[in-house]
């Protein structure tokens, strides 16, 4: 067992004096296709070797008690009224997975739960999504309600959006979920089918640079983004009432209808109608084993996200254009919503101690912040910690 899955379940057990159940829940990369997802276009997520564990048991008493190990702070829930909190932060997170089982019928009974992990927050590594998901695959374990593994996906999707306010997609949720060893995920985010992909990086490696800023207005910024490109739908299906979605859209038809999408209109769309082709073509690459123009595609998609979506930052910016003037990085651009969080990166691992050094003293110099840098694994998705797993 790790050093991490031993910490929570110890400290459940010092808690509530009993043996839990345990649950991993991970993190994600998204190596192509951003702000595509509630476009209903494509994504190629990946659940990674970073973790939030859950230790669960059934309570004795009428109260259920969920204690966050990092936070040193807990919640006791009243499961006949399961409303929003003010504070803490991370409640909200849980407690619209818990209104969700409600709704779809299940009884939860009391129960406690302790969590605690190593997903850096406000990283773009989606720790929301892994709280969430995590969460209800516990409650799902721990009382045996058989929902379906989507379908808890459906349900943090929910919680983020009604008891957290972000309208995400769905991607993170899925990543989180459906992830698979050393495969990406190749979401089609209208259908919600997947298939896997074993990714052959042969002698490169994925290694996310951290700018550990997150900038204030991430949520509404996202939540105007997805606005922005509703309204685009909304004008584009004037001439094309076939459409749904930006997904439907052929980027001549962007382009022909310029001078009606007003304001920013123009520039989301264009971005996400190339970014949706540009997943599909990436797909072709990376089945190809071409991770030069996989690589290159990164770029663009960074560029995209910079000048026409604007969602990226100085920060950002600064450490995917040094990383390519290193001329060993492959690709590289922010990953998930923006504002902050991470860059993503494709290089040669005999090259990574190198480049990792020159990014980290370039990024020190410029905004004097310490830049960590993970080397990335790609993992299974959601998943019980089997008790045989346990040794004491
Ligand atoms: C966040 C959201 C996702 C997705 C990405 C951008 O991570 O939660 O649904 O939209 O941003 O690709």
């Amino acid at each position: 067992m790790d050093a991490l899955t031993q910490k929570i379940r110890e400290r459940f057990i010092e808690l509530f004096n009993s043996e839990p159940q345990l649950v991993r829940s991970p993190g994600r990369i998204n190596l192509i296709g951003e702000h595509t997802d509630y476009n209903d276009g494509f994504v190629m997520p990946a659940a990674i070797n970073k973790e939030i564990v859950f230790a669960i048991g059934p309570s004795d008493s009428s109260d259920s008690k969920i204690y966050a190990l990092d936070f040193d702070q807990h919640i006791s829930v009243d499961l006949q009224n399961i409303s929003k909190v003010n504070k803490p932060g991370w409640a909200n997170y849980l407690l619209g997975v818990l209104f969700q089982i409600h709704q779809h019928g299940h009884t939860v009974k009391p129960f406690n739960c302790v969590f605690g992990g190593n997903i850096p927050t406000g990283s773009g590594l989606s720790s929301s999504a892994a709280l969430e998901c995590g969460f209800g695959f516990a409650l799902n374990e721990l009382f045996n309600f058989n929902i379906p593994r989507l379908t808890l996906v459906t349900m943090a999707q929910w919680a983020e959006h009604n008891y957290v306010g972000v309208k995400c997609g769905i991607m993170d949720q899925y990543a989180s979920v459906m992830g698979k060893e050393d495969n990406v995920i190749l979401l089609d985010c209208r259908s919600l089918k997947h298939r896997y992909a074993p990714i052959d990086l042969s002698e490169h490696i994925i290694i996310l640079c951290d700018t550990k800023v997150k900038h204030a207005l991430v949520d509404s910024e996202y939540n105007t983004r997805r606005a922005e490109c509703e309204e685009g739908v909304r004008i584009l299906k004037k001439h094309y009432p076939e459409i749904q979605s930006l997904r439907d859209v052929p980027l001549e038809a962007v382009e022909k209808h310029r001078n009606e999408l007003k304001g920013k209109v123009f520039d989301r769309c264009f971005y996400v109608v190339s970014e949706i082709q540009r997943v599909q073509a990436a797909t072709r690459d990376l089945e190809a084993g071409n991770l030069t123009a996989f690589g290159k595609k990164m770029y663009e998609t960074h560029k995209g996200l910079s000048e026409l979506y604007q969602v990226s930052c100085k920060e950002l910016d600064f450490l995917v254009d040094e990383a390519k003037k290193t001329g060993k990085v492959l690709g590289a651009r922010m990953m998930g919503g923006g504002f902050g969080g991470c860059t993503i990166n494709i290089l040669l691992e005999d090259d990574a101690d190198e480049v990792i050094e020159t990014l980290t003293k370039a990024y020190k110099e410029k905004f004097n912040i310490d830049m960590p840098a993970y080397r990335v694994k790609i993992k299974d998705g959601t998943s019980v910690l089997s008790t045989a797993s346990v040794s004491k």
